[in-house]
């Protein structure tokens, strides 16, 4: 059976996509359920603990609310909380994060680890996005708030930048909308051909596990089957939700 973190009000924690900053809820209430988040996250075995800085956390958010032009995002506040937390508690050397349009959700990963919610030291954090024009606006964002390099945006095809990955990918972040009708179902494709590439115990996260979960059902049977995985907890608090795993 599939394992779960779901809230209560998973369904009414609505976001309007054009206002990522809004405040949707008291900031004690996003902290209580992400960390409800990370106890499930840590007792499926998935994470090996659920600490990171809540005050790094905002200064990250800070920095992407001033420094980031944003036309519209997905991410709650709750997501990228829970984002921000998996990888500083993770602390991959190296995260690939596939399909990041203007950078929200690379930065939400990468942010651990850059600017001034920086946590570990990093090697490599590679956002990538197929279409130019966004991989550009996602690489100036990236650029205030981490002029050093560490994170950086490339424009080309996920697919091939896993299989190239010269270094164990530590942290697999999944966020593409595949062309050609496949969608979310890019996914699979994505994680297989990451796979020889990826680190021992890497962590994969995978955006939409809730409003794409019929699109996304041959993933999840993948992630959720203990011959790939050794767990998965599919974490539900919004309605676009994070299928996270371990391998
Ligand atoms: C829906 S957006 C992700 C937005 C994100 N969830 C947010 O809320 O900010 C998905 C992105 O994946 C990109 N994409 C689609 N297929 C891709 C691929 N094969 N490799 C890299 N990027 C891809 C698309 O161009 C698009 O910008």
């Amino acid at each position: 059976m599939a394992r779960e973190y779901r809230s209560a009000d998973w369904n009414d924690y609505r976001m309007s996509y054009h206002q990522p900053h809004r405040e949707l809820e008291p900031l004690e209430r996003e902290v209580a359920v992400v960390d409800e988040a990370l106890g499930a996250l840590h007792a499926a075995g998935v994470l090996p603990h659920t600490r990171y800085d809540g005050e790094r956390m905002l200064a990250h958010r800070r920095s992407v609310r001033e420094r980031f032009e944003i036309p519209w995002t997905a991410i709650t506040p709750r997501m990228q909380r829970l984002l921000y937390a998996i990888n500083v508690i993770v602390q991959p050397a190296t995260m690939i994060a596939a399909g990041v349009f203007c950078g929200n959700t690379f930065i939400s990963n990468a942010g651990a680890a850059v600017g001034p919610g920086a946590c570990y030291e990093a090697a490599d954090l590679i956002g990538v996005e197929i279409k130019p024009d966004e991989a550009a606006q996602a690489e100036r964002n990236v650029r205030r708030i981490d002029p050093t390099g560490t994170a950086r945006v490339v424009a080309d095809d996920a697919l091939n930048v896993v299989a190239a990955a010269g270094d164990p990918i530590g942290l697999l972040y999944l966020d593409a909308d595949g062309a050609g009708g496949r969608g979310k179902g890019i996914y699979l494709d994505i994680l297989e051909a990451a796979m020889p590439r990826m680190a021992p115990g890497a962590v994969v996260c995978a955006h939409n596990s809730v409003n794409a979960g019929d699109r996304l059902a041959p993933y999840l049977d993948f992630v959720r089957d203990r011959a790939h995985c050794r767990a998965s907890v599919n974490v539900v608090f919004d309605i676009e939700g994070l299928e996270v795993s371990a391998l």
